[in-house]
């Protein structure tokens, strides 16, 4: 079963400039599911819109960003709750049924008040608890579980390290057990042993929470280790969606063959192809496929018509012309 369900969704930045309306198509009509218990991990280059769809998801719509059409469902007591329309449901699902973790997580974490305080205000008003005691247990509770050190209750986020202050927030954001996690460049910044300390943490509640984790990182290596399926994004488009095997033994955009091929071997001491060219602005994304001003392969309809999102193999699927299926020409 569907833990979330995104369909068909837009969502644009709109700005006004002397009078003139500039719209940047950061997410343009991005559909998937994401299922319960499940590592659902989101790769693509830098503004290809992947904070763009979690801000969404999580119903953080603000000016200049607006959402243009389309729906998010999230299940909630037995019922399927669109929260662009039932906007006043999303301060009731924040916390329990879905929770964030921002990119530079810093934001979250109140640099005057010590750790426990911001765990106390978080608990006091989404669960109504207001005894101290209570809370600390809780709390403590949960930093248990987790493997985390209980003196970094009554330190000040600047006092810990970044790899500390990371896993506080990951703690942060699952301390109401919520059934989906947003997480946005959780291990990126952060060096390769910290990483690693991160990513169990991920994966031990994950486990052990059962619950479903989004999962987004332009690290392809972090995908490889913690992801179930993996959706990549290019220019505010869904253009491939598939196992972690699909992707990575069997890639079928050619981008994403690029973002594999980039990736380093060990002891393969070859330069890496990297991806020909720049992104596209996405303010006037490229007519057709978004890919092919950069696509070794473009063909003529690949510069006119904008390729549909098609099953290619069992929950393979890719947006590109090189893998549509035959037209029966009988
Ligand atoms: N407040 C804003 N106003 C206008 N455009 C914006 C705004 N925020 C982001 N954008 C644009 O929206 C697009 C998508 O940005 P987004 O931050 O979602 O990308 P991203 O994939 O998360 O990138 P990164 O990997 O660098 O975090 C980019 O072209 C970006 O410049
Ligand atoms: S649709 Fe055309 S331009 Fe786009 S990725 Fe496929 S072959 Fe390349
Ligand atoms: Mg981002």
């Amino acid at each position: 079963m569907y833990a979330l369900k995104v369909e068909n969704l837009k969502a644009y930045y709109i700005t006004s400039l002397y009078g003139i309306e500039r719209k940047v198509r950061a997410v343009d009509n991005v559909s998937f599911q994401v299922m319960e218990n499940e590592i659902l991990g989101i790769a693509g280059e830098s503004g290809c819109g992947k904070s763009t769809l979690l801000k969404t998801l999580i119903g953080l719509i603000k000016p200049p960003l607006s959402v243009i059409g389309g729906g998010i469902y999230y299940k909630y007591n037995g019922r399927e709750i669109d929260i662009l329309k039932d906007i006043n449901v999303l301060k009731e699902l924040k916390w329990r049924v879905f929770s964030y973790v921002p990119q530079g997580s810093m934001s979250v974490l109140n640099p005057t008040r010590k750790i426990i305080n911001t765990f106390e205000d978080v608990i006091k008003v989404h669960l109504n608890i207001t005894n101290s005691d209570v809370i600390r247990n809780m709390v403590g509770d949960h930093f248990k579980s987790l493997g985390l050190p209980l003196e970094v209750l009554n330190s000040f986020p600047h006092q810990l390290s970044g790899g500390m202050r990371q896993r506080v927030t990951i703690a942060l954001s699952t301390i109401l057990k919520p059934k989906v996690i947003i997480a946005d460049e959780a291990t990126t910044a952060l060096d390769v042993v910290v990483q690693r300390g991160v990513i169990q943490l991920l994966k031990r509640i994950q486990s052990e929470f059962k619950n479903t984790l989004i999962m987004v990182t332009h690290d392809m290596g972090v995908h490889a280790n913690m992801a179930d399926r993996i959706i990549i994004m290019y220019a505010g488009k869904l253009v491939e969606i598939g196992s972690v095997k699909d992707i990575f033994k069997n890639p079928l955009h050619p981008y994403t063959k690029y973002l594999i091929e980039s990736l380093p071997k060990i002891g393969d001491k070859t330069l890496k192809k990297s991806v020909p060219g720049a992104p596209p602005s996405l303010l006037d994304p490229p007519s057709g496929c978004r890919f092919h001003p950069r696509c070794p392969y473009a063909m003529k309809e690949c510069k006119e018509i904008v390729p549909d999102l098609v099953e290619v193999e069992s929950g393979h699927k890719v947006a590109c012309f090189l893998h549509r299926k035959e037209v029966d020409k009988t």
